[in-house]
């Protein structure tokens, strides 16, 4: 796979997925908001040179029209990629315009993104300087002491995110007693991910259980930003443990960043739906609207940052604004 070639490419995805969704902010309507992505990432997934196959996704093809797991996508006369979408990561975001909804997409070479089942997963995500340091099975405080010492400073000085859900009450408590300030927040922790890896967002760690394909789509971006995740999978019941196993899940190991992104060429994109901490969100106006994304690609090392106008309507456009 070509990074450098395709990145721009899969940039235009999240693009059109943000797009799509945004007319749905505020509207109280997940689905609608989700399937407005699917629709547009799709389309625009099949103009790219790729012999591509979606490895997650919107879920198997029995639950899904599009964008289901094993679908062929792209115009089947390039490379062989995988790719592993999220249109709208936070529907519930975006249903009630409330900040950090993202569209988003991985890429990898065939074989570079586990098959994820759509099960929970167990995460820890520390940024660059304590990646090699923290250790999923150590104490909460252990690990908030090594995140501390290696951006010098104390646990007091740190700031967790947590998806604010009742199976997290033990490890806020923990959280708590440790000392680190807490950031709940109701969904969307592959943005948060993504802010944990950057430095200045003031956020330093993401821990707790969240989703298992989005646990995939923070690893490709830490791959790319330096940060790292460690999770395991926790399966709800018996019948996501069997499947997990089926999929070739190891229940009991502790999967990290390589293990879930393990592509030696790597793409991810994400755009803002709506505005959020890293991304703004996309911001209509006549004739026309604004979109905010990042695309980093791994082996060629490349993070930009994208603002793009997009012009539906060339006459209805007056002047572009700075
Ligand atoms: P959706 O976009 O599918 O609504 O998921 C958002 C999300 O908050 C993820 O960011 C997170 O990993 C997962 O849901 C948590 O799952 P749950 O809402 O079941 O606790």
């Amino acid at each position: 796979m070509v990074e450098k070639q395709l990145s721009m490419e899969f940039l235009r995805v999240t693009e059109a997925g943000a797009l799509g969704a945004a007319r749905w902010m505020g509207q109280g309507d997940n689905d609608h908001a989700d399937q407005a992505a699917v629709e547009a990432m799709r389309q625009m997934l099949d103009e790219i040179d790729v012999a591509g196959t979606i490895v997650i996704g919107e879920g198997e093809r029995d639950q899904a029209p599009m964008l289901y797991i094993d679908e062929r996508v792209g115009t089947g006369r390039g490379p062989a990629v995988d790719i592993a979408v999220d249109p709208v990561e936070g529907t519930n975001l975006v249903a009630r315009g409330v900040p950090n909804a993202l569209s988003i997409i991985a890429a990898s070479d065939r074989g570079g993104l586990l098959h994820a089942p759509d099960t929970y997963m167990e995460k820890l995500i520390v940024g660059p300087p304590a990646a090699d340091k923290v250790n999923l099975d150590y104490p909460v405080r252990a690990n908030l002491q090594i995140i501390a010492d290696s951006l010098n400073r104390r646990i007091e000085d740190l700031t967790v995110v947590i998806l604010e859900r009742p199976r997290h009450q033990q490890l806020i408590q923990e959280v708590r007693e440790a000392g680190a300030r807490i950031m709940l927040i109701p969904d969307g922790d592959v943005s948060a991910a993504i802010s944990v890896a950057v430095s200045g967002t003031g956020v330093h760690a993401v821990m707790g259980i969240g989703g298992a394909p989005e646990g995939v789509l923070a690893a490709a971006a830490l791959r790319c930003l330096g940060g790292a995740i460690l999770a395991r999978f926790r399966p709800r019941d018996d019948a996501e443990a069997e499947r997990a196993r089926s999929m070739g899940i190891d229940l009991d190991r502790v999967y990290r960043t390589e293990d879930l992104a393990s592509g030696s060429n790597l793409i991810f994109a994400a755009t803002g739906i709506t505005d959020g901490e890293l991304f703004k969100g996309v911001h209509f106006f006549g004739g026309g609207a604004r979109t905010h994304s990042l695309v980093m690609t791994y082996r060629s090392g490349t993070m930009r940052f994208v603002d793009t106008v997009h012009i539906f309507e060339r006459r209805a456009v007056g002047v572009v604004r700075l």
